[in-house]
């Protein structure tokens, strides 16, 4: 038997990395290698454990388990179809696997693996991740690694591409604060010589598809993506100042007359949200400033009690709020009974001195008022705006992506409390529907060469 690979294969097959990401496109012989590479493994070391992940348990029978079955010699080892397992004659196991909701990690309690292998990893949360990865031990000196397949956009977008894009350069390595390291190795589908001899045209449709899909399948781009909800999203430097064709601007000092409130959305294993916002006399908002309780990690939380968040709203109100009247906006669930002789978080946050009424939280209602705002009109004038300083909004509202099951709602898995922060306070006061008037074509770097600073001293608007 023999196994024939890509040069980039080859690359994902003898990275030492502790966590591997490979390809970033379609058709880049991501599940190939990955099937290629668990086997050289199970191989060469003998008694070696493994699990292959997806999703789903009909993808992964759709593609990884097929291919297995084309490519594993019968001479070798023999697959249980009923444990999905393949057992090598040298005592090493191949295991596949799902993890389709948030407790399916549950049921590799207790399991050991050398080596956990996941397919299309931006389909799974960074939770399952994490969990997941900590089934890597043992007592054996085999190489105790993580490898990933992906290709960009789905509920995990924003943490793969935090975690292994935006760390380093791709095929470098990168290493973290206790000195485990990543990398990431592209594959296109131009590096897949087997693909581009057997189906030529194969290229063709991918370059068929719409503009967003062709992108990030074609080319592997993880800055835009299939799915994601808030297209029309712009941070345009180049507008920071002129304030056009761009939601996130420079900050500047809120007018004492504007409106101001405070949204809030609790969490405590989640991250908890504060935004604040002002309306302007055109009824335009800006996000003037954010409270996230994040650790660092995208999407966990900092685990505060409700009145320690209270105390960190006061502390903040009280230096830089002087004077102003705050109406705070928060999610109706925390009027709800905790069970607690306290009372609610609403109550508890209450004798803090720190005061809300109740958010609308219809969520479809409330996501095309973000729709609505974000709109850019002729003149590349959205109703509302980020201060560049609101860094979490930023990161995380142009990562939501469609929920599957729903298709008009944006899936809750993902990492979205300053999203429903932000949508309590725009059900408040409810615009009347926008459409956007920004060509898809805009390019805001032809604005830029036009010469940036005769278009800052012409659009100032302060
Ligand atoms: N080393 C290889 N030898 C033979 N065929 C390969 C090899 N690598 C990939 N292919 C074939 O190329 C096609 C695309 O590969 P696949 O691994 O499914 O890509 P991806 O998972 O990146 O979309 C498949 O038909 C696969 O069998
Ligand atoms: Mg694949």
């Amino acid at each position: 038997m023999k196994l024939t690979i890509t040069p980039k294969q080859e690359k994902f097959i003898n990275s030492d990395a502790d966590e591997v990401l490979f390809g970033g496109a379609a058709g880049g012989g991501k599940s190939y290698g990955q099937i290629a590479d668990a086997f050289i493994y199970a191989l060469k070391y003998s008694g070696s454990k493994q699990l292959i992940l997806r999703r789903t348990f009909p993808e992964l029978e759709r593609s990884l388990i097929l291919t297995s079955l084309a490519i594993y010699p019968k001479e070798v080892g023999k697959y249980n179809s009923t444990a999905k397992k393949w057992s090598f004659k040298n005592g090493s196991i191949i295991e596949f696997g799902y993890c389709d909701g948030e407790k399916d990690v549950y049921n590799y309690q207790g399991a050991e693996y050398d080596t956990v292998r996941f397919d299309e990893l931006t389909h799974f949360t960074l939770s399952q991740y994490m969990y997941l990865i900590s089934r890597v031990r043992g007592v054996n000196n085999f190489p105790k690694q993580v490898k990933s397949t992906a290709n960009p956009g789905g509920v995990g977008h924003s943490w793969v591409k935090n975690r292994f894009i935006d760390v380093a350069e791709p095929n470098q390595k990168y290493s973290d604060e206790y000195g485990r390291t990543r990398i990431f190795i592209p594959s296109r589908v131009e590096d897949n010589s087997f693909l581009m001899n057997s189906d030529p045209s194969y290229i063709q449709r991918l370059k068929q598809l719409p503009e967003k899909e062709r992108k990030a399948l074609l080319y592997g781009e993880w800055d835009i993506f299939e799915g994601q909800v808030f297209s029309e999203w712009r941070n345009n430097r180049s507008g920071y100042i002129t304030r056009r064709n761009t939601h996130v601007i420079k900050p500047f000092e809120i007018p004492k007359d504007w409106r101001r409130f405070r949204a809030f959305d609790f969490g405590y294993a989640k991250p908890f949200a504060v935004s604040w916002f002002a309306v302007d006399h055109d009824g335009r908002a800006y996000n003037y400033r954010e409270l996230y309780g994040c650790t660092g990690t995208p999407d966990v939380g900092v685990k505060l009690t409700a009145q320690e968040i209270a105390l960190r709203i006061r502390k903040i109100e009280d230096k830089e709020e002087k004077g102003n009247k705050i109406c705070g906006i928060a999610d109706p669930a925390i009027w709800n009974s905790t069970g607690s002789s306290e009372g609610s978080i609403a109550e508890m946050m209450e004798r803090c001195g720190v005061f809300f009424s109740k958010g609308n939280n219809e969520r479809l209602a409330g996501k095309m008022q973000v729709h609505y705002r974000l709109a850019f009109d002729a003149e590349g004038l959205p109703m509302i705006y980020f201060f560049e300083n609101c860094r979490n909004i930023i990161r995380t509202l142009p990562m939501l992506v469609y929920d599957s099951m729903s298709p008009e709602d944006v899936d809750t898995r993902q990492e979205d409390h300053l999203y429903d922060a932000l949508k309590y306070f725009l059900m408040s006061s409810p615009i009347t529907p926008r459409g956007n008037e920004m060509k898809a074509s805009y390019n805001p770097f032809a604005e830029f060469d036009k010469g940036c600073d005769e278009l800052c001293n012409r659009f100032i608007i302060s």
